[in-house]
Order: structure tokens, then C-alpha cells, then sequence
């Protein structure tokens, strides 16, 4: 008898705890949800201390596409003399850039040091890149470029001040070449899309420097309407617009041509 009620309090101190836990964790969840009104504000809580690990990650997260949606990119670029890499990160795309078009002037820019450092670092021995520690929203370099691209950013950024910054940086005949994550419109595909990010969450509890993206991008992604607000704002500016949806509409890029 004294056994069982021993037993029976231990079960009922492990429920209780891993109840709390599930508490703590889907408090967590629902603060930093909260906590990203503005999907700007997320940056530093995405990019101050993750940049070692993101080229890793955003592979692995990705199964590969990342560099599948990297080509589609490099597919709108042809002899661009002068072109401009926005929220370039470690480099990944800057570098495809480089090396499809070696004769051409890059910068390649981000609002995250650690990254741009990162950068710096890993193509070093690229003499015709440099890079610049500076806001896409605030772009401000004082010259023009044929080409403007931005890979991932899109969705943390206001279209009407991103687009109006590239266009005043970009020559008569150049593009701004947008990509970013896009919420599936397929259901069976959300379905997935979504118990995907269930287990990122999981699996964020073993890389703690990504927890907190794990947590917030799926919300971030799903709320976020970027491929209609830079259509729309591109137009409204003169830019001719090409769309083009990615791997079962969980990507899109989109083109914007300076024509007048
Ligand atoms: C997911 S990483 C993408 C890096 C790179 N474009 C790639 O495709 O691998 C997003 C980057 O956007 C940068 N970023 C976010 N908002 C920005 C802004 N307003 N201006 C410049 N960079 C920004 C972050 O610092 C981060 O390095």
C-alpha cells in the first residue's frame, strides 16, 4: 500500500512537470509570436549569433532547394555589369553571382555585422566584391547598379520603402530580382509545410542559436503577403513584373525591370 501511494505521487509530480513544461514552452512560443509586430523587429533575434551555422542550415532546412532557388535567380542574370546583393548574408548568393558573371562589380550588403563579416571571411579572394554594413530600407551607396537582388528579405522589409530605395539605385534597363519563403496554397502542401515546421521546432531544442527562428518564421511566413504588397508597389512604380513560383509554392521570385 505504502509503495503504490509512493508511486502514485511520483506520477503525479511527472505529469505536473512535463505539464509545465508544454506550458512554458507554448508561453514561449506565443511571446515571441507576440513580440514580432513588425517582422523587422525579428532580425536581430534571427541573425546576431547564428551566422557560423546559416549556410549548414539553411541547406539541411531546406533539403537543398535554397541552392535550387539560388539558380533561378542566377537564370535572370546575364552580362550585369554593376550589381547589387541586398541582405547578401554570408555570401552564398553573392558568390554564385561572382562566379556566373566574373567581370562584374559587386556589393554585396547586410544590417547584420556578424554576417557581413562572415562574408568577408569566406570570399576574400574575390577582388571585384565588397561590402557594406548598411540598412536596405536606408540604402543609400550614391551610384546605380544594372542589377538589384535580395534573397530572403522581401518578407522583413515595407515594400513601398524597399522598392522606392532600389529604383533610385538602379540604371534604365535594370532589374530588382526578389525572393523569399512564400505559405503554400495547396492544402495537402500547408499540411505538410506545416507538420514540417512542427518538428524544426523539435529540433530546435538541440541547436539553441535557432530555436528562436524555428519558433517564429512558420508564423512570420504564413502572415506575411510580400509577393502581392511588391507586385502591387512595383507596378504602381513603372517596373515591368515577372512571378514565378517555387517547389510547390513554398518560395517565389519576383522580377522587377526599370523600363523608363
Ligand atoms: C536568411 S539571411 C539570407 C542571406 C542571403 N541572402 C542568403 O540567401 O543566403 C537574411 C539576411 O537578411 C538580413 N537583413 C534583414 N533585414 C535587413 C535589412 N533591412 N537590410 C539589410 N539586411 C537585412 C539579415 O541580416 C540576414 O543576414
Amino acid at each position: 500500500m505504502f509503495i503504490i501511494s509512493i508511486n502514485i505521487k511520483q506520477l503525479e509530480i511527472h505529469v505536473k512537470k512535463s505539464f509545465e513544461k508544454q506550458l512554458t514552452h507554448k508561453l514561449e512560443k506565443q511571446q515571441l509570436i507576440m513580440n514580432s509586430k513588425n517582422p523587422k523587429d525579428l532580425v536581430p533575434t534571427f541573425f546576431t549569433d547564428t551566422a557560423n551555422s546559416y549556410d549548414k542550415i539553411v541547406y539541411w532546412t531546406t533539403f537543398g532547394e535554397d541552392n535550387a532557388w539560388k539558380n533561378k535567380i542566377l537564370k535572370q542574370l546575364s552580362s550585369e555589369k554593376t550589381v547589387l546583393d541586398l541582405a547578401c548574408g554570408t555570401g552564398i548568393l553573392t558568390k554564385l553571382i561572382a562566379d556566373k558573371i566574373p567581370q562584374s562589380t559587386i556589393i554585396g550588403l547586410d544590417i547584420t555585422k556578424n554576417y557581413i563579416e562572415k562574408a568577408k571571411e569566406k570570399l576574400k579572394s574575390y577582388k571585384n566584391i565588397s561590402f557594406v554594413n548598411q540598412d536596405a530600407e536606408k540604402l543609400n551607396l550614391g551610384k546605380k547598379f544594372d542589377c538589384i537582388t535580395a534573397s530572403y528579405l522581401p518578407k522583413y522589409c515595407i515594400s513601398d520603402v524597399l522598392v522606392k530605395k532600389c529604383i533610385e539605385h538602379l540604371n534604365i534597363g535594370g532589374k530588382i530580382i526578389l525572393h523569399d519563403f512564400t505559405y503554400p496554397k495547396n492544402k495537402f502542401v500547408r499540411k505538410l509545410w506545416n507538420f514540417y515546421f512542427d518538428i524544426l521546432y523539435l529540433i530546435g531544442f538541440f541547436v539553441p542559436d535557432w530555436k528562436k527562428v524555428f519558433v517564429s518564421l512558420p508564423h512570420l511566413i504564413r502572415t506575411s503577403n510580400w509577393v502581392t504588397e511588391y507586385e502591387n508597389t512595383m507596378k504602381k512604380n513603372g517596373l515591368k513584373v515577372y512571378k514565378q513560383d517555387l517547389t510547390l509554392g513554398t518560395s517565389a521570385i519576383i522580377v522587377g525591370t526599370k523600363i523608363i
